[in-house]
């Protein structure tokens, strides 16, 4: 089975990487578009073109599934590249509102996302159909995705973020953008065991089997 991956940046790297723990006799070809990366910061015009641009050495190979592994362009382009081409199954990551509010004891749940993520429609969809009744925190995580991507996490004031959505009641924090896994450690441990943090690597596994099952078994 050969699976095709797709960030912007290195948040693809790290998706990748748990897909072959995960399924270790698929072939995983991974792609980013290294020269336009952020996209959070982009209009969802942009965001849409460059995936398409991007992803077409995946296209050429003939993956059984290509992972958008990128909340932002999956929240924003994969319904368009979905209907641009309808013969390839697409695989989306996407933040885990519906996860976090069903675990959400306190009612509120913080969400580290992309700009252009917090303001697409899909995003606003997943809150309206499975948190209404949550109250989400939305701290500004602009900067991240360009520091992790040269390597300047210690520039990124996560602790500082984690804190912030802590007094503020949440109980479980979604890392809603690919690249944040590089700060999985640090926030955990700022947040303690008390706080959850949802990551989507595990999800995608299940996602893929149940969409290629036959094929996996
Ligand atoms: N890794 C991408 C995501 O999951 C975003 C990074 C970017 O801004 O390009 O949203």
């Amino acid at each position: 089975m050969k699976i095709g991956v797709f960030d912007s940046g290195r948040g693809g790297a790290a998706v990748a990487a748990r897909l072959s723990e995960l399924l270790p006799d698929a072939e995983i070809i991974c792609v980013d578009d290294h020269d336009h990366v952020p996209y959070g910061g982009r209009l969802a015009e942009e965001i849409i073109e460059l995936a398409d641009h991007a992803l077409q050495p995946l296209f050429s190979v003939a993956c059984d599934a290509i992972v958008i592994a990128c909340n932002t362009a999956t929240t924003v382009a994969i319904k368009t590249l979905r209907e641009r081409y309808p013969q390839q199954v697409f695989i989306g990551i996407e933040p885990m509102v519906k996860p976090a509010a069903s675990q959400s004891t306190s009612r509120r749940f913080a969400v580290f996302a992309t700009p252009a993520t917090l303001q697409s429609p899909r995003y606003n969809e997943l809150k309206q159909t499975w948190a209404a009744d949550c109250q989400i925190i939305e701290p500004d995580c602009s900067g991240w995705a360009t520091a992790i991507e040269h390597n300047q996490t210690d520039s990124i004031t996560v602790e500082l973020t984690v804190q912030q959505v802590l007094a503020d009641g949440a109980d479980v924090i979604v890392l809603a953008c690919t690249h944040y896994h590089w700060l999985k450690g640090r926030i955990e441990a700022k947040a303690g065991p008390s706080v959850l943090v949802l990551e989507p690597s595990d999800a995608i596994k299940n996602r893929i089997q149940s969409l290629l099952g036959q094929r996996l078994n």
